[in-house]
């Protein structure tokens, strides 16, 4: 039986699991391990993590910008295939985000996921510029964001789960933003399929803050090709439309009649190559949709999107505390990326579903807030639950 310790230090690459014992599929404990995943520049040493649940879905996960590496989970025959994109290598990760050479794959994005209009913002008539990294604008925290830190990683085991606690101190003015943010995520990979994340930051000064998680999916397997026939649904009546530069207009727009209305199930490659303003000016999908919370209260999980796979039937539902998702379909990978299957990832080969508050709020006094004081602890709350549908 395979015994792994809670406490990181201490964890052992030779208690891995092997391929054999994933394979057969047998209910073991939950477990954690590490090994050596490469070095950085400065001499860093940075892990990857390895945390398998009882079904023997197994995740791993890089303290290098918390970045999901890859994520196996069992189809209806119980058949593991690794459903995030990204890369085999440390180094390919080192690869500059904003050169798109390494679009987020898996990375936590801080302090502010999504875009920052003109890279700047103002609190209390004091004005803070941020790197400007996607144009004239900023993007997922600026060119070194918090996807390119070494997070401080803890392992945990709980009786039907196993986890990581991620820690990370972002001093003040850190890529141009006010006070000195300390940050944490925490994964848990629970016995019923579920990725759990929580994240929780404070701050010594006022600041705007919008945590997120950068995977990108495809639930026929990584490297399988598109993800155009996945049918997807997401609980949206209202999205906020964009300029040529995704920069929000300002207003919550009604989806009734609009290719971009997935409350009800529909594939995702259906509608996307329609002559509509909002889809031409995203390339596709790369949309903050506001989500049908009700009378939810704001720390509440409220089902933001399902997504069905059409080969395999795995099933992703995603449940949030936040008021908004960005469904992003993979528009600007191009080819000229290859991940972990040597296969090179084409345009719309992975979709992302980032659980969000709405881009560029610092500069929208009509978007719920996202400035964090002092006195204030930032909470945030996304899980993803895997199942599948027999095929
Ligand atoms: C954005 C895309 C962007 C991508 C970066 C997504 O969250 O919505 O516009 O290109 O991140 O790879």
């Amino acid at each position: 039986m395979v015994c792994a310790l809670a406490i990181a230090g201490s964890i052992s690459s030779t208690m891995a699991i092997t391929k054999d014992e994933d394979a057969s599929m047998q209910k073991s404990p939950p477990s954690v391990s590490s090994v050596p995943f490469g070095q950085l520049d400065d001499g860093r040493e940075v892990s990857l993590y390895r945390l398998v649940n009882a079904n023997g879905m197994e995740m791993a996960v890089t303290p290098y910008g918390g970045t999901i590496v890859s994520l196996k989970v069992p189809d209806d025959e119980g058949n593991l295939d690794d459903i995030v994109l990204g890369f085999d290598h440390l180094e390919d990760y080192l690869a500059p985000a904003y050169q798109r050479a390494n679009p987020y794959f898996g990375a936590l994005i801080g302090r502010y996921g999504n875009r920052i209009a003109g890279a700047s913002f103002s609190i209390d008539g004091k004005t803070y510029r941020l790197p400007a990294n996607d144009g004239d604008n900023h993007l997922h925290g600026g060119t070194q964001g918090f996807d390119r830190r070494l997070w401080q990683a803890q392992a945990f085991e709980e009786e039907h789960a196993v986890g990581l606690l991620l820690t990370l101190e972002s001093p003040d003015g850190d890529q141009g933003y006010p006070g000195t943010l300390r940050a944490q995520v925490r994964y848990t990979l629970t016995d019923d399929n579920a990725l759990d994340i929580r994240y929780e930051a404070s701050t010594t000064a006022t600041t705007p803050v919008n945590l997120t998680q950068h995977s990108y999916f495809n639930l026929d397997g990584e490297g399988s090709g598109d993800i155009l026939a996945h049918r997807l649904m997401i609980n949206a009546s209202g999205f906020t439309p964009v300029d040529d530069a995704l920069i929000p207009l300002g207003d919550v727009r009604s989806l009734d009649n609009s290719p971009l209305d997935f409350r009800t199930p529909v594939a995702i490659g259906s509608r996307i190559d329609e002559d509509d303003q909002q889809l031409l000016r995203g390339k596709g999908y790369d949309h903050n949709f506001v989500i049908d919370r009700g009378e939810a209260a704001a720390e509440e999980l409220v089902l933001a999107a399902r997504v069905e796979a059409p080969r395999s039937g795995r099933v992703m539902e995603v449940y949030t505390s936040e008021p908004g998702i960005q469904f992003y379909s993979g528009n600007f990978l191009d080819g000229s990326l290859t991940g972990k299957s040597g296969v090179p990832y084409q345009q719309r080969s992975g979709f992302a579903l980032e659980t969000q508050h709405y881009p560029d709020s610092p500069n929208q006094p009509d978007f719920p807030s996202t400035l964090l004081t002092p006195e204030e602890t930032y909470l945030s709350h996304t899980r993803y639950v895997f199942s599948s549908v027999p095929q």
